[in-house]
């Protein structure tokens, strides 16, 4: 596992997600009252980004057709409960820059 710098905290929107890549994963990253969260950004129903979803009460509703996750955990939530949902990736800053902790090959 490493450390890779995605993006400044500056660049963190409030209320929605922030697209970063690292290699060939497509990660969105969000601020949720001052905790960093990340998680795929890609839905697990047809696979459109999520980045630019509403944020509340540390969900995230897809800006495509409102399937709701979890950030803190990933898990996607429906009216019947919660299924396996988006991957998640520790988060940390340094200074200035937000680090994604993500696989050496990634
Ligand atoms: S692509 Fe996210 S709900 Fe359809």
């Amino acid at each position: 596992m490493t450390w890779r710098v995605v993006c400044k905290r500056s660049d963190l929107p409030g209320s929605r997600g922030w697209p970063v890549r690292v290699g060939a994963a497509s990660i969105a990253v969000f601020d949720v009252d001052g905790e960093l969260l990340a998680v795929d950004n890609e839905c697990r129903h047809v696979g459109n980004p999520i980045d630019d979803g509403l944020v509340d009460s540390g969900c995230v509703t897809c800006p495509w057709h409102g399937w709701r996750y979890d950030l803190r955990t990933g898990e996607h939530l429906t009216m019947f409960g919660r299924r396996r949902g988006l991957r998640t990736y520790p988060v940390r800053t340094d200074g200035d820059y937000v680090l994604i902790e993500v696989e050496e090959a990634e």
